[in-house]
């Protein structure tokens, strides 16, 4: 039982929120007599200096119990002892040496602490400062939970790299940023003002991140000028108070297209002179830089294969420029070439242990290969990369991604945890014994010292950071499973439900079951059975583009035809992948009866006939999955909506706004893949769904004016695949139709395409009187990449509800161009209550 002292919290409170606190909000309790008297009276911080983590503790825990009790609490640094209760805050080493000695501590490691609420003393004891940091945020996040269980125990990291990658680019903008400009550069340079990297400090200290790289992984050589190295450590003094290092991704050519020399060859002597002198450059104006990040070899970025040299050859170079500073270099696997898809065995899934295998035992120490968690890029779902299952004698940490590239782009819900978890608990067998994933990356199965994660985060200057307020879950149970990869994806989000909006307990249920459901929903209605998010590959990775896998050289293929589908990635007849895997997976995956139905398009090529265990065939699995799909996305709006008056006004719009479109999206993708495979198969929905539409007029079969028919591509991204744009973008564009239903009160949905460069306006009219309209602005409103085609990314439904209508009304819409937007319309549809189509 949650032990509850406190009045009803603030609901629905008037102050409007705009996420910029994210889980630190530490929002009043409203607390009775009982929770006061749980209030310390005094904070001491045992180390007085301001760039310590201590004192940021301090700091920290003052305005924490200020937000939550609302009572100033003093804070002192020098003394122990105390006329009444207290929290003490610091080093267990500076506890004994200010405080004395103190019992039943257990022993901690890395960045582990100790808190003890039992007594009137609460001790926050950390391994180390930054350890102490965590716990004075733990010991707040209880209290902030209104958990004012009396608590003593220990907890430790399971492995010392927890970090965060930015993709940032020192123009400001953000490869796969979804929430606005970069927070750390613009115009070629580090910002002035670096509030919002403080304030971005204090949520990863609190998550128990310890490092973050500041700039893209295909990076930009001009970080290393003077100006720009002083920005860095400008950088570096605001993180160093939350325990966070800075760390740096280099460009692999940077001696020769920045330092004028005439190679980047990594074994040529002043190449090797010249890293050493730029990285003892960058210690001097930041002295605790955590290391370095590479991108060497892959998609078009340097590296030493460009000299014949191997890859560790490559990695050591910077390993030895690091290693009397005590940094690290994260050397990413993800390294692959262009293949042919007419060769049947040409697999990009099987680079990393192709590239990296033979290299096992060849870095240095100090070096880390950073491995994406599966062996293509970041989709919905994929098997764990063999590649961890390949390195006995190097340092790993598994690569996850924040930032939903494929994911739905912060404008989809999409709560990863449980994608993560498919890959962290998964039993790789190595050797035949147990052998999670998990403990790989974390060095304890190859008893490696080295070891962790990192994931991609793009942060933006929005006051929702990542450019939806819900997506906030997904950066805090990154932090909490970086700490600890058993922390349960239910239990992590509720905390950060109460963190976020409070507990009431609708809206924690609300929240926690939306939550729960959306990454089931999406790999539903993107791309299911091992296929991979059937996105636009070439384009924004966005909306749905299937047969953008096949036919180039990227290697994310489907091999789909007429009959057929998936990859064969077995070894007795295909890539042979499987046999990438120790021997008792590798059978597993080899033999289709074994392999599990989420992976079968994965590893084998099958009939669309073929019957899954399930008992239903894949071209069937497929339909309804994409129905369910799409029906759950409608629920998550209805669930939001139930909390209205819950939350306050600014972010449950905000909210709202996105899970409408969501729903809306959700039916393009639907209809979309179901389209395609229908068209392809030839094989009937054995539910007559798929291609049948009774409630939906065709833009194109209407009466035009100004308007006309447009055939889009790929042409399953519009209903019929003909829509309609406007003669010129100086017309004003009418559609016309008689309504042909019972009179009766519909649903009015309409889908239209919202192309980046115009904001065209669109009214809905019913005989003469207007029952909606709407304008072109996705680009403004949502997070995603926009589009400048007509396309499954800018297609887009709207629904007015209620919409009265009597048999022989005339239905209009009138679009208004705008710049290069003709006012695209491709049907509206008349729903009855309860209908989707
Ligand atoms: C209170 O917090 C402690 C420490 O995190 C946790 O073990 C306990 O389960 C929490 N209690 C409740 C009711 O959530
Ligand atoms: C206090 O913090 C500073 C800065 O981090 C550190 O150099 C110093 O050693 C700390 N003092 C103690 C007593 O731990
Ligand atoms: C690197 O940054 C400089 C300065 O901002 C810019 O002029 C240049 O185009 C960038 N190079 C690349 C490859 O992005
Ligand atoms: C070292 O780097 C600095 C700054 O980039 C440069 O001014 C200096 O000339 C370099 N020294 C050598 C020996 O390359
Ligand atoms: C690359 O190096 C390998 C092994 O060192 C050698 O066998 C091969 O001939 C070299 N290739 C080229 C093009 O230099
Ligand atoms: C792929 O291989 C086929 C058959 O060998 C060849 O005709 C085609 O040109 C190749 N495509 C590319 C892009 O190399
Ligand atoms: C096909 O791909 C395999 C595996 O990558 C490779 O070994 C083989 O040489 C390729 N065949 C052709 C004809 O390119
Ligand atoms: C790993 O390294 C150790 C010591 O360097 C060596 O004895 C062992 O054979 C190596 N194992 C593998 C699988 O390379
Ligand atoms: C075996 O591979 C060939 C291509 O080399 C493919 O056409 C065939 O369908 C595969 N057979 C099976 C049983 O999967
Ligand atoms: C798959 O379909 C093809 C074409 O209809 C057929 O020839 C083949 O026998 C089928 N394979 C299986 C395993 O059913
Ligand atoms: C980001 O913030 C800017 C300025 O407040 C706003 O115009 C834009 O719509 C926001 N973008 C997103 C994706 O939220
Ligand atoms: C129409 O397009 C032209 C050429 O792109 C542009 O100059 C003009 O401003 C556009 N007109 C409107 C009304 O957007």
């Amino acid at each position: 039982m949650r032990v509850l002292f406190f009045l009803a919290p603030l609901l629905g409170s008037a102050t409007a929120e705009n996420g910029l606190a994210g889980w630190l909000r530490h929002a009043s309790l409203s607390c009775s007599h009982q929770c006061q008297s749980k209030l310390p009276a005094n904070i001491i911080a045992l180390n007085a200096t301001e760039s310590s983590p201590v004192y940021t503790a301090g700091i920290e825990l003052q305005q924490g119990l200020k937000g939550i009790y609302g009572s100033h609490v003093d804070i002192s640094h020098d003394k122990c002892q105390t006329p009444s209760a207290a929290v003490i805050v610091g080093t267990l080493e500076q506890y004994r040496k200010t405080c004395g000695s103190l019992k039943d501590v257990p022993d901690l490691d890395g960045d582990g602490f100790w808190i003890d609420t039992k007594d009137t003393v609460v001790h926050i004891l950390g391994s180390n400062e930054k350890g102490a940091l965590y716990g004075a945020f733990e010991y707040l996040s209880m209290l902030a939970q209104g958990n004012f269980s009396e608590v003593a125990y220990a907890t430790n990291p399971v492995a010392p790299i927890r970090w965060v990658n930015e993709w940032d680019n020192m123009d400001g903008s953000i490869e796969r940023g979804y929430g606005g400009p970069s927070i750390f550069f613009k115009d070629g340079a580090i910002v002035e003002d670096l509030t919002r990297v403080k304030q971005y400090a204090r949520l990863l200290a609190s998550i128990r991140v310890n490092a973050v790289v500041v700039n893209n992984v295909n990076a930009n050589a001009t970080l290393l000028t003077t100006e720009n190295l002083e920005g860095l450590g400008r950088i570096a003094d605001v993180f160093r108070p939350y325990g966070v290092q800075v760390g740096v991704s280099l460009n692999y050519a940077s001696p020769e297209t920045f330092g004028g020399l005439d190679t980047f060859d990594p074994l040529d002597a002043s190449v090797i002179k010249w890293w050493t002198n730029i990285t003892d450059q960058i210690y001097e104006h930041v002295p605790d830089l955590a290391g370095y990040l590479v991108k060497a070899n892959s998609e078009g970025q340097p590296g030493p294969l460009t000299y014949n040299r191997t890859l560790a050859e490559g990695a050591n170079l910077f390993a030895n420029a690091l290693q009397p500073h005590g940094g690290i270099v994260m050397f990413r696997a993800f390294v692959y070439d262009q293949l042919n898809e007419t060769n049947w065995t040409a697999d990009r899934a099987k680079a990393a242990v192709e590239f990296f295998k033979e290299l096992d035992g060849k870095f240095d120490e100090n070096v880390v290969v950073q491995i994406k968690y599966g062996p293509i890029d970041f989709q919905v779902r994929e098997p764990v990369s063999p590649l961890f299952a390949n390195l006995f004698n190097t340092s790993t940490a598994i690569e996850l991604q924040v930032t939903q590239e494929y994911l739905g782009q912060q404008s989809h819900l999409v709560y990863l945890p449980p994608l993560w978890k498919t890959i962290l608990d998964f039993d790789l067998r190595i050797d035949h014994k147990a052998s999670l994933t998990r403990d790989v990356y974390s060095g304890k199965h190859f008893n490696r010292k080295l070891g962790g994660s990192a994931a991609v985060v793009n942060v933006g200057t929005n006051t929702t950071w990542l450019g939806s307020h819900l997506a906030m879950s997904n950066l805090y149970a990154y932090g909490r499973l970086a700490w600890d990869p058993t922390d349960d994806p239910k239990g992590m989000l509720q905390d950060w439900i109460r963190l976020t909006f409070g507990f009431d307990e609708k809206v924690l249920d609300a929240i926690t079951q939306m939550s729960m459901e959306s990454w089931p929903a999406y790999e539903n209605y993107s791309g299911n059975l091992g296929i991979q998010t059937l996105t636009d590959i070439l384009y924004t990775h966005y909306g749905p583009n299937p047969a953008s896998q096949d036919d180039n050289g990227w290697g994310q293929w489907t091999r789909a035809d007429r009959t057929s589908i998936g990859m064969d990635r077995t070894v007795s007849n295909g890539t042979g992948y499987s046999g990438q895997y120790p021997d008792e997976i590798a059978a597993m995956y080899e033999d289709i009866d074994t392999t599990p139905d989420n992976l079968l398009l994965w590893f084998h090529h099958v009939n669309y006939t073929h019957q899954l265990h399930s008992g239903k065939t894949v071209i069937q699995h497929f339909y309804d999955a994409h129905y369910s799909g799409a029906e759950t996305a409608q629920y998550l709006l209805a669930q939001w909506q139930s909390l209205k008056g819950k939350i306050d006004e600014e972010r449950y719009e905000h909210v709202v706004r996105r899970l409408e479109y969501q729903a809306g999206h959700s039916i393009i993708w639907r209809d979309a893949i179901n389209d395609f495979y229908h068209n392809l198969s030839g094989i009937p929905d054995q539910f007559k769904r798929v291609g049948r539409h009774p409630w939906r007029i065709e833009a194109e079969n209407m009466s035009l004016d100004g308007y006309r028919p447009y055939t889009v591509s790929p042409f399953e991204t519009a209903s019929g695949s003909v829509a309609i744009v406007t003669t010129s973008n100086e017309t004003v564009g009418t559609a016309t139709t008689n309504i042909k239903l019972p009179s009766g009160t519909y649903d009015l949905a309409v889908n239209y395409y919202d192309l980046y460069g115009g904001k065209s306006q669109w009214g809905v009219y019913v005989n003469d009187k207007k029952v909606g309209e709407w304008q072109g602005n996705n680009e403004d409103v949502f997070s995603h990449t926009p589009s400048i085609y007509l396309d499954g990314h800018s297609a887009t439904r709207l629904k007015f509800r209620d919409v009265k209508v009597k048999k022989g009304d005339t239905l209009k819409i009138i679009g208004k161009p705008d710049g290069v937007e003709p006012a695209p319309l491709d049907y509206v549809a008349l729903l009855p209550q309860g209908i989707v189509d």
